[in-house]
């Protein structure tokens, strides 16, 4: 009787976007159906994959700085092999694979190839696949998710949009939408196995389309499945955002009303240099429709500080548009110039200095607003769908509101999934704080509830 080998051990390690959080799901599945296994535990690990991010460039310095722990730990373990996954893999090709410490280099669309690569490297060959694909959608494969209250389910790949700044489309390619069936047939298996939240992921989203179905026939479908299921969407283009959207969120009722809407800067005259294709003023007649269809909806958004040639005023211009929209949230960023985009193209001429001083300057305004935002709040109830205990003390639990507020309060006897009404008595800019203000919603599975 033969004894099996047992199985090689895999440590991933991603970086960047949610759609990065996502892909590492699928090659967790790949990687199970060609006799791999995961482990969490890189002390046990045979092969070390970083998924990364190439979108700005302090996001490659970062993970260069963890490239040089895995060649330490690489020279302590002879035969572990590391390889590079995601979009830096795909922008730096070659010029990755020649470094000694790294034996793999494979791109987005290619993850089907990594057991087969995988196994070659363990001989001692080096692997490079980084070709860009117009079909691949991984729409067969089952990510491997460990179970939780959230999943991520990536409906499309790619970008087309081309705006000016962004890498995404020569890392990720041509946009490409996976089958409304398989969608709704993999949110079945979601709810049968107790997730209580799904984020429907692309990085333009809402120009998903499989045959007639647009992203809102996909959003609705998916709402249909189980009532008691969070629905979310990220990411948007203020291009695509359909009237059709912005409807089936406000008439669906477990479609959380919240919308990420990245509008990058104030000023029109940046936007066209960014390829943006709408105006400040497009842009706040959809803001003005999303409030005015959907009540109470949270708003969210991306803004880039330093923009090529961008003045003074300019700058003031987004400052002047915060203000105006009053968002719940905004990420912010100094922009930073990547090789290929049309703006690499373009001088780089505000200084790292004034580029911080302009993010600091959006990034100060919107805490402001987000902490009158919330302090507004303080003394209403607030519907919490429980995650689990809270980062800074195990006393506390955490949990998030339909418009994706963090919320914390004590721990008593509720599990994640179940959802939570909690009365909100402090806040600060990021987070409110409350005690509960009735019993939970005990959350039972399909099959639970069922019997
Ligand atoms: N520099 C700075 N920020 C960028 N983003 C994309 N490319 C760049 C860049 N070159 C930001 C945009 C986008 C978010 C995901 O990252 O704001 O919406
Ligand atoms: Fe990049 Fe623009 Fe596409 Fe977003 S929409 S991924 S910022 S090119």
């Amino acid at each position: 009787m033969s004894t099996s080998i047992p199985s090689r051990r895999v440590y991933i390690e991603t970086y960047g976007c949610q759609m990065n959080v996502a892909d590492s799901e699928v090659v967790g599945g790949i990687l199970g159906s060609g006799g791999y296994a995961l482990t969490k535990d890189l002390a046990e690990a045979d092969a070390i994959l970083v998924n990364t991010c190439a979108v700005r460039e302090n996001a490659e310095t970062r993970i260069y700085g963890r490239l040089g722990l895995f060649s330490t730990y690489k020279r302590r373990k002879p035969g572990v092999i590391v390889g590079i996954l995601g979009c830096m893999a795909e922008r730096l090709r070659k010029d990755l694979l020649e470094q000694e410490r790294i034996d793999l280099v494979v791109g987005p669309d290619e993850y089907r190839r990594l057991p087969d690569l995988m196994d070659r490297a363990f001989q001692g060959e080096k692997g490079i696949a980084v070709r860009l694909s117009r079909v691949e959608n991984y729409d067969d494969i089952m990510p491997l998710r460990t179970d939780g209250v959230s999943a991520w389910l990536s409906v499309m790949r790619g970008c087309d949009k081309f705006c000016t700044f962004c890498v995404v489309p020569f890392t990720r390619g041509r946009e490409r939408s996976r089958s409304l069936k398989n969608l709704v047939d993999e949110v079945h298996a979601l709810a049968e196995r107790g997730f209580k939240e799904v984020t429907l992921l692309g990085q333009n989203v809402n120009s998903y389309r499989d045959g007639e179905h647009d992203f809102a026939d996909l959003m609705k479908a998916v709402a249909r499945v189980d009532r008691s299921m969070r629905v979310r969407f990220t990411t948007s283009h203020p291009q695509d955002m359909s009237d059709r959207l912005i409807e089936a969120i406000a008439t669906e009722e477990n479609l959380c009303p919240s919308v990420h809407l990245p509008v990058q800067s104030g000023a029109d005259r940046i936007l066209r240099l960014m390829n943006r294709t709408y105006t400040v003023d497009q842009y706040l007649r959809l803001v003005g429709k999303i409030r005015s269809t959907i009540p109470g909806v949270s708003l969210s958004t991306d803004i880039i500080s330093g923009f090529p040639t961008e003045t003074e005023a300019e700058h003031g211009m987004t400052v002047d548009l915060i203000r105006e929209v009053r968002y719940d949230g905004a990420y912010t960023f100094k922009y930073s110039p990547r090789e290929n985009t049309r703006a690499w193209e373009m001088p780089d001429d505000i200084s790292d200095e004034e580029k911080g001083r302009r993010v600091w300057d959006v990034t100060e305004l919107q805490h402001a607003i987000s902490l009158e935002m919330n302090t507004a709040m303080i003394g209403s109830t607030v519907r919490v769908l429980v995650e689990g205990a809270s980062r800074k003390s195990d006393r506390d639990d955490t949990g998030r509101t339909v418009t994706n507020r963090t919320v914390v309060f004590p721990h008593a006897d509720e599990q994640p999934g179940d959802e939570l009404d909690v009365r909100i008595e402090r806040v600060n800019s990021a987070t409110l704080i409350g005690v509960r203000a009735a019993e939970p919603v005990r959350s039972l599975s399909i099959k639970e509830s069922a019997a």
